[in-house]
């Protein structure tokens, strides 16, 4: 295979894993810690897990893998991605070599403001406990940003206030009026749910003055819709049709087309293109120890903004080049949480050689948008069962003991048997091997 240095390592998947580490070391300066994690596989450990969670017995274990020929924003980016779904690397790894030769992915990221909520019930003059609580705002800023002076000193805190009111819906609705406080706070590096959630605690009692009413709950959004994602990328649309797709480029990249416009009129299709965005950013978030649930929702809400629930992303066919665009929230950090506890996310973080949670939500938005270019174009040319069946002949192939150069012949032939098992592969290798199929 041809050693190449950044992400386009052509064969990677050929090698094997004591190779791909050993490649790895030598190519992305990782240092003494992040290495060993890898090579002797030390795990998280028993005494760091239960200070993790509750009740703790054990570790549960999940495939690392390295997507390749990311570039985003014009670097090159390996990307370590857990997951236990078989395909989604080699599809995301195969899109992103599609993309590189349109200049790659770019991203914008607007700054990490998060949300954090105050319900406040009975408030007997919703108008006049609006103009107090905004009138008041300063002052609740800087209670607000009292609390988290580390915050306020890297640039982050307590932005803005903003009042939602909330009426019944219907007449059987058992709550009255609901009057909302938004708390939106900038959290820099952070997930941010922990400073969040404290200024939202902090603020109620003096909200509960300002209004005269009986606040409830005091926690952050989800729906972290001021801190959104957008990746773009641009697809020569003859590359599409590279490598025995069927069709011409055109043909696939209007395939592609009509596909993303399934998922924007149609919520039942909509939710599995959504899922398949999710599988490549819900892999790198795992893979770098982040509140994934978390993402999970706030996109799922967002996708349901307009009052249906649509496609995160879009694809256009325009003259000889295909359009992609994914936009979603992105709440992610690269302080606190496990960031530094947990060796698979050091290791994680040193092999993306990032720092910011700007950069590592630029990363996740693009190997969604790239993700979801594998899967649409497998969808609108052969089918998405071709490619996994010959991921999984290739896998039995290997484990009939075939070389790197006995596997095409092996898999052509159990593809035109349509058997995949063991017993076959192993018999039809030996027939090769005599010179026959
Ligand atoms: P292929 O044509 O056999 O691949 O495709 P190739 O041999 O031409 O190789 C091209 C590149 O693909 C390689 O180039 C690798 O990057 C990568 P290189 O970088 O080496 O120069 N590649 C692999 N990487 C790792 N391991 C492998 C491997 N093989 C190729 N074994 C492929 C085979 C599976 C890539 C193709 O059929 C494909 O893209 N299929 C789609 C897979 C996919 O998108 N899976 C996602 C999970 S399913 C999903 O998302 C749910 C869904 O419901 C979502 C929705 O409905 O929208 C579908």
């Amino acid at each position: 295979m041809t050693k190449e240095p950044k992400s386009r390592w052509p064969g990677f998947f050929k090698l094997s894993v004591e190779e791909r580490i050993g490649l790895l070391a030598r190519h992305s300066g990782l240092g003494g810690a992040e290495l060993t994690f890898l090579k002797d596989q030390e795990h998280l450990s028993r005494r760091t897990a239960n200070h993790m969670i509750e009740n703790c017995i054990g570790t549960f274990e999940l495939p690392l893998g390295l997507a390749m020929n990311l570039r985003v924003d014009g670097v090159d980016r390996l990307v370590p991605l857990a997951t236990e779904e078989p395909s989604v690397l080699a599809g995301l790894s195969k899109a992103a070599r599609f993309l590189r030769r349109g200049a790659g992915i770019t991203t914008t990221v607007t700054s990490p403001l998060m949300i954090g909520q105050v319900q406040i019930l009975d408030v007997p003059d919703l108008g006049a406990a609006r103009t107090r609580v905004l009138e008041a705002r300063r002052a609740l800023l800087e209670e607000a940003n009292a609390l988290d002076p580390r915050l306020v000193e890297v640039g982050g805190g307590a932005q803005d206030l903003e009042v939602r009111i909330l009426p019944p819906e219907g007449d059987d609705d058992p709550v009255g009026t609901m009057f909302v406080v938004h708390l939106l706070v900038d959290v820099r590096d952070a997930m941010g749910a922990n400073a969040v959630n404290t200024m939202a605690e902090q603020l109620a009692p003096r909200l509960e003055e300002l209004t005269g009413g009986r606040v409830r709950l005091r926690i952050l959004s989800n729906l972290a819709d001021r801190r959104l994602v957008t990746a773009r990328a641009r697809v020569p649309v003859d590359l599409l049709a590279s490598n025995g797709a069927s069709g011409t480029g055109p043909d696939v990249a209007l395939g592609i087309q009509e596909a993303s416009v399934f998922a924007e009129r149609d919520p039942y299709r909509a939710a599995t293109h959504n899922k398949g965005i999710m599988n490549g950013i819900d892999g790198v978030l795992i893979a770098l120890g982040q509140d994934w649930r978390a993402v999970e929702s706030g996109a799922h809400a967002y996708a349901a903004r307009s009052g249906r629930y649509r496609a995160l992303s879009s694809w256009r066919a325009r003259g000889d080049v295909l359009h992609g665009e994914l936009e979603l929230p992105l709440a992610v950090g690269t302080v606190g949480g496990i960031v530094d506890s947990h060796p698979a996310v050091r290791a994680g973080l040193a092999i993306l050689g990032i720092k910011t949670a700007a950069e590592l939500a630029s990363i996740a938005a693009a190997v969604g948008l790239a993700q979801n270019l594998a899967a649409l174009r497998a969808l609108a040319t052969e089918g998405i069962q071709r490619g996994h069946m010959r991921l999984h002949v290739r896998k039995v192939g290997l484990s009939a003991g075939a070389t790197e150069e006995e596997l095409p012949a092996l898999i052509e032939e159990l593809q035109r048997l349509g058997r995949a098992d063991l017993d076959t592969a192993r018999s039809v290798l030996a027939s090769l091997r005599q010179g026959g199929a």
